[in-house]
């Protein structure tokens, strides 16, 4: 933020003179409580004109120009991302920010994979937002900024912190809504998408012994009740994993004190009940510590988000049935933790899947893919349209990509183009891995069984090996592995959320939900 001395000063009291009764209200009513976030875009020599949004322009000329005014008496053009913020400029906002956008022209860039213009106005947005709660604003209007679904993205995603567990709360934003006419559906719609993702940030930035296997099922059954005339929650108990011959997940889930569960929810969006379900797979370990193969200590607390793709997967899912999306989707998470104990995996154990394929298990910590073998066995009883997995499944991954783009395995043409298409929406990326043979010999030459749980030459290519291994188990013609390791935290690379657990790729598996359900 730019600060405004002394020039602010002199507006300010400008201000005063001219609009003193109005001034003088602000401490007396609720206006002191409300904020307004504006956007301008960079000036171009061309583009004179079009330097304010339709609603900052508005704004403008509500107040004879004075926002235009002060914001080139206060300092240079205010360049992407930067901000500045007046106070008293209007009797119903006492604090108004200016948001920078970026150039007006902005499009999808072919290189970034991205809507540089959507991400700007997320951008923009969440940095506005994030002022006025500084200042303990409660209810913020927001700029539309031509995108209302964006505006509303980094409107709920910028303002998400998770303090559930701190005894001292801060003051916080309650209400957000659009400034102007608007078209309120998109807004709606970007809401819910960020909702989504928020979900997915709760859910894997609490900590692993308030979000157990049992506690994560409860509170997504819970998410879904307002919606039970079109969805189902299953919460299979270990008797059920057992009846299923779940013997890889079972071996992973037997080293904690933690009862397993296999999270099943079926969603019914679609007016024809039979239409093949899109099956959506999330790994669910609530807390890994490697088990007898033990991680090192430093770090190991971030493993209580290794149930990302379970929380992904399962947010998305509560996501579409907000959305009320024409689409039959399942959504399956097996959930456990890994843990050592006299009863946990031996490296050189050997594990049978419910499709009858034996594992040996020569790294406990390799155990994302043991539990997803047997899910991903399960989904197919579903005869689906397509399977999507998503796993915090290896370190391999944070070190080939980083946090830049989810790492996507698939056998399938057709789901990659639309899964690469709605993250360009989105702007959370995906990028295409390969599925080579070269990585499937390597985890079918094994000593004792059908697979080995580890690539034999271990490091190398660990996100590809360990895809290979989940091929495995799939027989389907449209299945795609998401590698989200690399995107499972943010430090400040997403300048719209905050640090922490990233709730990443919800909204890509919203999108992609949304346009499938369009197709059909
Ligand atoms: N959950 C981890 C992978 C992980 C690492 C996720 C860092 C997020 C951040 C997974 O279960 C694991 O431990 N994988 C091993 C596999 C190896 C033993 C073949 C890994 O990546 O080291
Ligand atoms: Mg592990
Ligand atoms: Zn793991």
């Amino acid at each position: 933020m730019t600060m405004l001395i002394p020039f602010r000063r002199v507006l300010l009291s400008s201000v005063r003179k001219h609009n003193c009764r109005q001034f003088s209200d602000f401490s007396s009513t609720s206006t002191a409580r409300k904020g307004l976030v504006l956007g301008v875009y960079e000036k171009q020599s061309n583009n004179d004109g079009k330097h304010f949004t339709e609603a900052a322009a508005e704004f403008d000329s509500s107040l004879s120009g004075k926002l235009s005014q002060m914001l080139s008496l206060s300092g240079p053009p205010l360049k992407k991302g930067k901000s500045r913020i007046f106070y008293g400029l209007h009797q119903d906002f006492p604090s108004v920010v200016v948001v920078g956008l970026g150039k007006s022209d902005a499009g999808v860039c072919g290189k970034e994979n991205w809507d540089n213009c959507k991400e700007n106005i997320r951008g923009a947005v969440s940095t506005g937002c994030r002022q006025l709660q500084d200042l303990e604003i409660t209810h913020v209007e927001v700029d539309p900024c031509g995108d209302e679904q964006s505006a509303a993205e980094g409107a709920v995603l910028g303002l998400f912190e998770y303090d559930e567990l701190k005894t001292k709360k801060k003051v916080r934003v309650t209400t957000t809504q659009p400034h102007g006419s608007v078209d309120t559906a998109a807004w709606q719609k970007g809401i819910l998408y960020g909702e989504g993702q928020n979900l997915a940030r709760q859910l894997m930035e609490a900590p692993a012994n308030h979000i157990t296997p049992t506690v994560f099922a409860d509170t997504i059954e819970q998410k879904l009740s307002p919606f039970v005339d079109r969805v189902t929650v299953h919460k299979r108990p270990q008797s059920w994993i057992e009846s299923e011959q779940m013997g890889a997940f079972l071996s992973v889930s037997k080293g904690s004190e933690e009862p397993p569960i296999f999270l099943e929810l079926h969603y019914r969006g679609s007016s024809d009940s039979t239409q093949p379900p899109l099956v959506l797979v999330g790994k669910g370990i609530t807390f890994d510590s490697g088990g007898i193969s033990l991680k090192p200590s430093s770090g190991m607390d971030a493993m209580r988000a290794d149930m990302g793709g379970a929380a992904t997967v399962c947010s998305a899912v509560v996501t579409a049935a907000a959305l009320k999306l024409p689409i039959n989707i399942i959504g399956l998470a097996p959930l456990c933790e890994n843990m050592p104990s006299g009863k946990a995996n031996k490296p050189g154990d050997v594990v049978c899947a419910k499709n009858g394929k034996t594992i040996q298990v020569d790294n406990t910590d390799a155990e994302g893919r043991l539990i997803l073998a047997d899910a991903l066995c399960y989904a197919h009883s579903f005869s689906p349209r397509a399977i999507i997995n998503a796993a915090t499944l290896t370190g391999a991954m944070d070190v080939a990509l980083g946090s830049a783009a989810t790492g996507v395995f698939t056998n399938s043409d057709w789901l990659w183009e639309r899964l690469h298409k709605a993250s360009i929406v989105t702007g959370d990326r995906v990028w295409r891995m390969p599925l080579f043979q070269h990585y499937t010999k390597q985890i079918t030459d094994s000593a004792l069984a059908d697979l080995n749980n580890v690539g034999k030459y271990s490091r190398s290519g660990g996100a590809c090996t360990a895809a290979a291994f989940l091929r495995e188990f799939v027989t389907t013609d449209h299945w795609a592995h998401l590698d989200i390791a690399g995107v499972m935290t943010n430090k400040d690379e997403v300048p719209y959320l905050r640090k922490g657990m990233s709730g990443r790729p919800t909204r890509t598996l919203v999108e992609f939900a949304a346009h499938l359900a369009s197709e059909s």
